[in-house]
């Protein structure tokens, strides 16, 4: 099983690549790559742009490489109570490559950030949305209070209850049984 992890940031310290690369890692059994959206950077989405690039090659890059997946974690940060602009850019330029880019792929949604938030609210919309384009959402959780609750020299959760809870959210990316060939 192949898990595409990444954090929906460009911030190039990403507290949520740290904690997307930790989940992936508690799945047994799965290798894992981790991406960078700073790999994937275009220029903002216009109809006008589109017409210029056609689909850009980090687009079709980075839809190339959710469907070489088995299964997708993301980390997503919250800027002003909602996704990144970093994030819904190449979201919306993929948009263009693939209406439903995430395939019926597993997906585990997690967000984090250094207050007590924990991006609860930019998680609560990425459950409602990424359905919408194709994500088997099997399960989420917010991490509040990074700082707190994540040892930066270790990459782990300090916090044995939200280990826990993490734990259990990674066991549910691939349910029993689970079939890599029923994803497109
Ligand atoms: C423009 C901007 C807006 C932000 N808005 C929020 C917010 O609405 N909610 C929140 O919890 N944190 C907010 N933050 C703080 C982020 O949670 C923090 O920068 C975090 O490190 C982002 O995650 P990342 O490191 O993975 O990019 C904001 C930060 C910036 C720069």
């Amino acid at each position: 099983m192949k898990i595409i992890a990444f954090a929906a940031s460009n911030n190039k310290h990403s507290i949520n690549r740290q904690l997307a690369a930790y989940a992936a890692g508690l799945v047994e059994g799965a290798e894992i790559e981790v991406l960078d959206l700073n790999d994937y950077e275009m220029p903002i989405y216009s109809e006008q742009r589109e017409e210029q690039y056609w689909q850009p090659a980090p687009a079709r890059e980075f839809h190339a490489r959710l469907r070489e997946a088995d299964g997708i974690v993301v980390s997503f940060a919250e800027h002003n109570g909602t996704y990144t602009a970093a994030w819904k850019n190449l979201f919306d330029w993929i948009s263009r490559v693939d209406r439903k880019p995430f395939k019926d792929k597993p997906m585990l949604l997690l967000s984090t950030s250094p207050g007590s938030g924990g991006a609860s609210s930019v998680l609560e919309q990425a459950v409602h949305h990424i359905p919408h384009f194709g994500g088997l959402v099997q399960a989420s959780l917010s991490v509040p209070d990074f700082e707190d609750n994540f040892d930066k020299e270790r990459q782990q959760v300090s916090k044995w209850h939200l280990r826990e809870r993490l734990k259990e959210a990674a066991q549910r990316l691939f349910p029993p049984g689970w079939n890599s060939r029923w994803a497109q």
